[in-house]
C-alpha cells in the first residue's frame, strides 16, 4: 500500500480531508443501509435539528500501524457502546454496535493510504458522529438523523508532545450537575470554547474544570480525564458523574493494576489536595497521556515534582505500556485490539 506523501512527524492535531467516509441515514423509524462516499460536504435544511437545538453526539478513536505492519483499532466496541449511551441521553436513535464497528472497518480500509506508518508519531483519528438532520422548530427531538464516520491523520494533541503542559483552574464550568458532562455530545465542547480561548489567551494549555455543584473537586479538562500519581507511586483518578468515562483512562487503570502492579483508587479528588501528588497526566484518545507540570489556581502554583522538562517515571511507564499494546509490541488483553 502506497502511503500518502505527508510529513507525518509534523502534522499536528488538524483536519485533513481524506478519501472516503461512511454515511447511514435514520428515517421512517429505522437505520437505513450505509454507504461510502468521496464527498466531504453536507447539505442541510436550514431548520435541521443539529443547527437549531444542537442534537448531536460523537466519538473519537484511532487506527494504528503496528510494528508488523498491520492496521488495528483500539477497543472500538467501547466507543460504539458509549455512543449508544450518548444517543439515548440526547433522545436520538442509538446506532447499532455491530454497524459502528463495520463502519470503522470500512473507513479504515478505504483510507489505508492515510494511516500513518509505524513509528512516525502520527495515527489515523476516526470521528464517528450523528446529528439531527430533519427540520424542528418546536423544541423536540428530530425525526431523521444521519450517522457519519470520517478519518484524518493526526499528530500529538498538545503541541508540546511529551513535554509537560500547564493548566489553569477555570472559572467556568463545562457541565452542569445532572447534566450531560458524562456523554460525548458536541454541546459540551461548545460550552468549553470560551473557557479554552480564555485559558489560551492567558498563556495556559488547557483548563482544569471543577465539579459544577460545589467547585471543590477536580473533574477533567475539555478533552481528557486526569490521572494522578501519589508520592508512594500509586494511581488516583477522579470519580464523578459529570465527566466523560474515558476509554483510555479505563484501559490505563487496567494496565496499572495488571501490567505494572500498581494500586489504583478511583475517588473524588479535592482541588486542595493536588499539591500532595507527585505526577499528573491527562489521558484520552487524542491526548494519549500528556504530562502536566503545573496547575495554576488563581495565582497559586501547584507544581508537580516530576517537573516541567519531561514525563514523570510512573506516567512514562503507563504511556510506554499503553502505546506498546496499541502498536503491537506488548501483548494486549483479550479483545482490546481490533485488527482491520
Ligand atoms: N474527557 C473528555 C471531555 C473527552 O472529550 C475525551 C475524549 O474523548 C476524554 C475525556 C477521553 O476519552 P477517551 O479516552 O475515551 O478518548
Ligand atoms: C478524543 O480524545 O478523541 C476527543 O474527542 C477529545 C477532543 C478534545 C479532540
Amino acid at each position: 500500500m502506497e502511503k500518502k506523501d505527508m510529513d507525518w512527524g509534523n502534522i499536528g492535531f488538524a483536519y485533513h480531508t481524506t478519501d472516503q467516509r461512511y454515511v447511514a441515514d435514520f428515517k421512517n423509524g429505522q437505520w437505513q443501509e450505509g454507504y461510502m462516499t468521496g464527498d466531504a460536504t453536507l447539505v442541510l435544511n436550514e431548520c435541521a435539528g443539529i443547527l437549531q437545538y444542537c442534537q448531536e453526539v460523537f466519538e473519537g478513536l484511532k487506527a494504528y500501524t503496528t510494528a508488523d505492519g498491520s492496521i488495528v483499532t483500539f477497543r472500538p466496541d467501547l466507543n460504539a457502546e458509549r455512543m449508544m449511551d450518548s444517543a439515548k441521553r440526547m433522545e436520538m436513535p442509538p446506532f447499532p454496535k455491530e454497524r459502528f464497528i463495520e463502519a470503522v472497518e470500512k473507513v479504515v480500509r478505504a483510507n489505508a493510504a492515510w494511516v500513518p506508518p509505524y513509528g512516525s508519531g502520527a495515527t489515523l483519528y476516526l470521528r464517528p458522529y450523528m446529528y439531527a438532520s430533519s427540520p424542528v422548530i418546536g423544541v423536540k427531538p428530530a425525526d431523521e438523523y444521519q450517522f457519519r464516520l470520517f478519518c484524518t491523520p493526526v499528530g500529538p494533541y498538545f503541541k508540546e508532545g511529551a513535554k509537560p503542559i500547564t493548566l489553569c483552574v477555570s472559572d467556568f464550568d463545562r457541565a452542569a450537575p445532572h447534566g450531560t458532562g458524562h456523554i460525548k455530545a458536541g454541546l459540551n465542547y461548545a460550552m468549553s470554547l470560551h473557557a479554552n480561548v480564555t485559558a489560551h489567551a492567558n498563556g495556559f494549555d488547557e483548563n482544569l474544570f471543577l465539579d459544577p455543584g460545589t467547585r471543590t473537586y477536580v473533574e477533567e479538562t475539555g478533552g481528557a480525564n486526569f490521572l494522578f500519581v501519589t508520592k508512594e507511586g500509586d494511581i488516583v483518578t477522579p470519580q464523578s458523574d459529570s465527566i466523560l468515562p474515558s476509554i483510555t483512562r479505563r484501559s490505563l487503570v487496567y494496565v496499572a493494576e495488571h501490567y505494572l502492579g500498581l494500586k489504583v483508587t478511583q475517588r473524588k479528588v479535592k482541588l486542595s489536595e493536588l499539591s500532595e501528588f507527585a505526577e499528573c497526566g491527562l489521558c484520552g484518545t487524542a491526548a494519549v497521556i500528556s504530562p502536566v507540570g503545573k496547575i495554576v489556581d488563581h495565582g497559586r502554583d501547584i507544581c508537580f515534582p516530576s517537573g516541567m522538562d519531561e514525563m514523570g517515571p510512573v506516567t512514562k511507564k503507563l504511556y510506554d505500556t499503553l502505546t506498546g499494546i496499541q502498536m503491537g509490541t506488548i501483548e494486549a488483553p483479550e479483545g482490546w485490539i481490533h485488527k482491520i
